[in-house]
């Protein structure tokens, strides 16, 4: 019996040993790379589309949900996501963009997050978006700083692929 066990194991053990070995690709596999001229694409239909109402509510959405990673270089650091309910944050988004005296892609439904904005974003943005002089991201930027950026690197990169291409 003892040498029984001993002996199943040891299949066990070779079994798991040939699943992990079949897992890894084989060498002649190239692992797959965007063809440049998608890559450009892509990266040309974002630029067309970086200074879109569109772009913008998606972005202060993304940020609502996701965070943001200190990507912008705030003392403050980074901030977290999930203040509040996804079903949320388009309207939150909305109210966000008329801080910059734009008209969102419905102001009346954003209005109604004005009071949710002032207590749990505008304690570090500012109740006008502004950042509290420069120690939070300035909301009311007509171009927010992480979109600003965003474009300057998809214009570098553009320029790079090109010159490969
Ligand atoms: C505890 C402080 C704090 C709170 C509360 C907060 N934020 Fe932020 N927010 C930050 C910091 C810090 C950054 C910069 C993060 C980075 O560098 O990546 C930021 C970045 C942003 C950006 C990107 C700005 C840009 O210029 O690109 C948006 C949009 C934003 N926050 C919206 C909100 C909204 C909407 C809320 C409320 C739901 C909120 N924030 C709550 C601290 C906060």
């Amino acid at each position: 019996m003892k040498y029984f066990l001993i002996f199943t194991l040891l299949l066990f053990y070779g079994c798991e040993k040939n699943e992990e070995i079949k897992t890894i690709a084989p060498l002649h596999v190239k692992p797959k790379v965007k063809p440049l001229h998608v890559e450009i694409q892509e990266i040309e239909n974002e630029l067309s589309n970086i200074d879109s109402l569109e772009y913008l509510e998606n972005y202060i959405i993304d940020i609502i949900n996701n965070g943001s990673d200190a990507k912008l270089g705030f003392p403050s650091g980074s901030m977290e996501g999930g203040y509040a309910y996804k079903s949320d944050a388009l309207n939150i988004a909305r109210y966000v963009v008329t801080l910059s005296n734009k008209q969102s892609s419905d102001d009346k439904q954003g209005k109604k997050t004005e009071i949710f904005y002032s207590s749990n974003c505008g304690g570090c943005h500012g109740n006008d978006g502004k950042g509290l002089n420069g120690t939070f991201p300035d909301l009311s930027l007509q171009t927010m700083q992480g979109i600003s950026e965003k474009k300057e690197c998809l214009k570098t990169k553009l320029a790079t692929l090109k010159s490969k291409n």
